[in-house]
């Protein structure tokens, strides 16, 4: 089956400082991929890439077989990607109700299927009570939520999260955790970043883990998390004795 994500020496720099250097990797329809690293080894950047909300400099991104490395945002949600952000961004001045409405703006379909299919969402973070409040006025875990059930009302094959667990509450977060994992059983892929492993640990099939802008591991939880690289990584050794485990 045609992969849903798939990169090839795919590297971004920012003047001299590169912050993705040739990774390549993919994640299978309808998979959970766990991707970590330590601060500033290029996770949110390489969302950013894989969402086209950045260009690469060099490399390819096949959604679903086809390449869209350079093209817009707008492409890669009309493939299926969509996206959550580390500091939650929605349109806070409009209702929860109408956050959703946004990215099926311009859809063929009639509003009243929409409007459904919103409450259907809402619902099932448990926001519905909040569908005509502004979403400026809920909490920020509740803005993650919202944020979070309007990338899935393009019907995406695959959702980009940014530390979904980062500072919210323990309740919010078992919430996420659960609408994340009824989403992908209905064959929605994730790829989520975290600082939370033991969270990605229970979600998550396969993780991958980033340093200094490259993949330095990937496989299972167990492999991932007790990988001599990894472990290393986590306590700030540099590159050079990292060479030296080989
Ligand atoms: N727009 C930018 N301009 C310049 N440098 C950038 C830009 N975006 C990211 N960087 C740099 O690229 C590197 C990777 O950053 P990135 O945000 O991808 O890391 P991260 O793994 O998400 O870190 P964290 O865990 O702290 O969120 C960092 O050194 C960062 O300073
Ligand atoms: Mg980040």
């Amino acid at each position: 089956m045609t992969n849903v994500i798939e990169t090839e020496t795919l590297t971004k720099s920012f003047g001299g400082m590169t912050a993705v250097s040739g990774t390549s990797f993919s994640v299978e329809p309808g998979t959970i991929v766990g991707l970590i690293g330590p601060n500033g080894s290029g996770k949110t950047t390489t969302l950013n890439l894989l969402n086209g909300a950045i260009a690469p400099d060099q490399g390819t991104i096949r959604v679903q077989g086809e390449n869209l490395a350079g093209k817009s945002s707008t492409a890669f949600v009309k493939a299926g990607v969509t996206r959550t952000f580390q500091n939650p961004r929605v349109f806070s001045t409009v209702t929860a109700m109408e956050n959703l409405l946004v990215p099926v703006l311009h859809t063929r379909g009639g509003k009243a299927g929409f409007t459904k299919k919103a409450e259907e969402l809402l619902e099932t973070v448990g926001l519905l009570g909040h569908r005509d409040t502004p979403a400026s006025e809920l909490s920020g875990g509740q803005q993650k939520l919202l944020e979070f059930v309007r990338a899935l009302m393009t019907d995406p094959h695959i959702v980009l999260m940014d530390e979904p667990f980062a500072g919210v509450h323990p309740s919010v977060k078992e919430v996420m955790r659960e609408a994340i994992v009824e989403r992908n059983k209905a064959g929605t892929a994730f790829m989520i970043v975290s600082h939370e492993i033991p969270d990605l640990t229970r979600l998550c099939s396969r993780i991958i883990c980033m340093s200094d802008g490259q993949v330095i591991a990937e496989g299972t939880p167990g492999e991932v998390t007790s990988h001599p690289l990894v472990i290393e990584a986590y306590l700030g050794q540099g590159p050079a004795s990292r060479g030296e485990r080989g």
